[in-house]
């Protein structure tokens, strides 16, 4: 695996293997890499012939109050799992090297983006959409490969690459989860023994849920049934519970076709997200 980590080499490397018709598979990841990242590369792996992965925190998704300055960064780690995972290119940029001054471009989309994620973390998707513009500029890959651990980033992404006609194809991959239900995050770090016993409460509630949804109830009784089982619980402290459209964000009264239950709860500091998307 070859690291890179500036623009001019990654184009460079990348451009006489897209004239020769290799496909060029691109995993954007904020590092601090676990088995769900994994399967995104893997997923990269069997479908192209070049397969590039980004590690780069990106200052501009997160909020003044969180926690870019302390978020689990582990190079070595990394490169390890990546290698192993026979990834080709590494591409992990300097904050310096992707904005090298302050932008006054604005990447945003807004109808997706201030509900659920958005109503904690305002600026959050104008950040995601920012940096993941510049690295599908960056790399130019046939297929950009997202995990549906964070479903609204995937909706925010699949509406940025349709409204601007970027000829990427977006692949979700499924949720890793522990055996106990629990989604494979980097924050799952910051729990403690005994709030890690508690966070699977998540992917729980999101099965009975699940199951409510496919017993006939409506997505009102569904998301108050969510809530009131993640109230009961005092070492979760709820953000929201949502049935919504996958595509849109927007609330889903009647259960039909696709929809999304979505979670964010804070267990102890650490809020963790998860959902489920169903096909009724
Ligand atoms: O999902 C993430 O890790 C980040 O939001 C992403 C897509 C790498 C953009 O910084």
């Amino acid at each position: 695996m070859q690291v890179v980590t500036t623009i001019a080499e990654l184009r460079a490397q990348l451009a006489p293997l897209r004239q020769s018709g290799r496909t060029i598979g691109f995993v954007p990841t904020m590092g601090y890499l676990h088995r769900g990242h994994e399967a995104l590369v893997r997923a990269a792996r069997q479908e192209c012939d070049v397969v590039v992965v980004s590690i780069f925190v990106n200052p501009l998704q997160f909020g003044p109050t969180e926690d870019f300055e302390s978020y689990p960064r582990d190079s070595e780690h990394d490169r390890a799992i990546l290698s192993a995972a026979r990834a080709d290119f590494l591409f992990q940029p300097a904050v310096e090297e992707i904005y090298p001054r302050p932008l006054v471009t604005e990447v945003a989309v807004p109808e997706l983006s201030h509900s659920l994620e958005g109503r904690t973390r305002p600026t959050h998707f104008k950040g995601v959409a920012t940096v993941v513009l510049k690295l599908l500029h960056i790399v130019w890959p046939d297929r950009a490969y997202f995990g549906q651990k964070d479903g609204q980033q995937v909706a925010v992404v699949r509406r940025l690459l349709s409204d601007l006609d970027l000829p990427i194809e977006l692949r979700v991959v499924p949720t890793v989860r522990e055996d106990d239900g629990l989604a494979l995050s980097s924050r799952n770090v910051y729990l403690s023994p005994d709030e890690r016993q508690v966070a699977p409460l998540l992917h729980k509630v999101l099965v009975r849920g699940r199951e409510a949804a496919q017993a006939g109830s409506d997505g009102p009784t569904v998301q108050a049934a969510m809530e009131a089982l993640l109230r009961q619980e005092p070492l979760v402290r709820l953000d929201y519970a949502a049935v919504v459209d996958p595509d849109s964000m927007q609330p889903k009264h009647e259960l039909t076709g696709r929809v999304m239950l979505a979670i964010a709860a804070y267990v102890g500091k650490t809020r963790l997200i998860d959902n489920l998307v169903l096909d009724l």
